[in-house]
C-alpha cells in the first residue's frame, strides 16, 4: 500500500521496488540485454493496421522517462490521415532531396552507404501511424513563459522509452530525421514554443524484411570501470 505524508511542506508517497537475489537479477539483465538486441530499425513498413490503444500505451510509457525539474518537455503527435501522411512524405522528401544532393558531406554520404538509405520516403505513407516527438523549449502559463530544463536529454530518453515500447508491442519504427524538420511544425500546427525532434513511423515489418548487418560495439569500446 501507498503511503503519504509531507516533507519539507511537499507531499511524498512511500516507494518499494521488487527487487531480485543476484542470480536471478543476472538473468534478468541479460535476458533483458539479449532481447533488446532483436531491436532494429526497420525502413520497409506495412500498411496493416494497428489497435490505437496500443499508440496511446506506447506514448504513456515514454512519458514515464525522467525529465529534468519533471517538465515532462515533450509533445507526442500520432498521424494516421492519410491527406497527412502524404503532405508529409513529401515535405519531408523536398528536404532530404535537398540534403543528399547538395547539404550532407561526402563523409556522412558514405557513413549512410551501408544503410541504403536516399531521398525517397514512401513509409511515411505506407506505415499506420507516424509518431512526431516534439520538444518544448519552454512551457507557456498564459502569456507567461515557464523555463524547462535539459529538454534535449529528456526529449532523447522519452524517445527510447518510446523506441523500447514499440519494440515491446511486438512492433517496429524508423528514427527518422528529415532535416530541416520545421515544416512539421507548420503541417501539426504546433505552436511556437515547441520544435520537431524526431519523426517515427510505427507499424508492421513487411514481409520479407531485410535490415542492414550491423555489428554493435561490444561491451569494452564502450564502458569504462573504474574498480
Ligand atoms: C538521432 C537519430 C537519427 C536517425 N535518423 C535517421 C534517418 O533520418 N533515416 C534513417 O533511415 N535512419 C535514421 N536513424 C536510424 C539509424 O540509422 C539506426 O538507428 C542505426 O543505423 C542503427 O541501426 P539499428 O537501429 O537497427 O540498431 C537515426 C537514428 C538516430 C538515433
Amino acid at each position: 500500500m501507498q503511503l503519504k505524508k509531507e516533507i519539507n511542506g511537499y507531499p511524498y508517497v512511500s516507494y518499494s521496488k521488487s527487487t531480485y537475489p543476484p542470480n536471478e537479477m543476472i538473468e534478468k539483465s541479460r535476458s533483458f540485454h539479449e532481447w533488446m538486441e532483436e531491436r532494429r530499425t526497420v525502413r520497409d513498413f506495412s500498411d496493416k493496421q494497428i489497435p490505437k490503444e496500443v499508440i496511446d500505451n506506447i506514448i504513456k510509457t515514454a512519458s514515464t522517462a525522467p525529465s529534468g525539474a519533471h517538465k515532462q518537455p515533450w509533445t507526442f503527435c500520432v498521424v494516421s490521415n492519410r491527406e497527412m501522411k502524404t503532405q508529409i512524405r513529401e515535405a519531408a522528401e523536398n528536404e532530404e532531396k535537398e540534403s543528399y544532393k547538395n547539404r550532407m558531406s561526402d563523409e556522412w554520404l558514405e557513413a549512410l552507404r551501408p544503410l541504403g538509405t536516399d531521398w525517397h520516403k514512401p513509409f511515411l505513407e505506407i506505415a499506420p501511424y507516424l509518431i512526431i516527438v516534439f520538444k518544448r523549449a519552454y512551457d507557456k502559463d498564459g502569456d507567461e513563459k515557464k523555463n524547462n530544463y535539459y529538454v534535449n536529454e529528456s526529449v532523447g530518453l522519452a524517445s527510447g522509452f518510446l523506441l523500447a515500447a514499440i519494440h515491446h508491442a511486438g512492433l517496429v519504427a524508423l528514427t527518422h530525421t528529415p532535416s530541416p524538420m520545421n515544416f512539421l511544425t507548420k503541417l501539426l500546427n504546433r505552436p511556437e514554443n515547441e520544435r520537431p525532434f524526431l519523426l517515427i513511423p510505427v507499424g508492421y515489418p513487411v514481409e520479407d524484411t531485410w535490415v542492414p548487418d550491423l555489428e554493435r560495439k561490444p561491451l569494452e569500446e564502450v564502458a569504462v570501470y573504474y574498480d
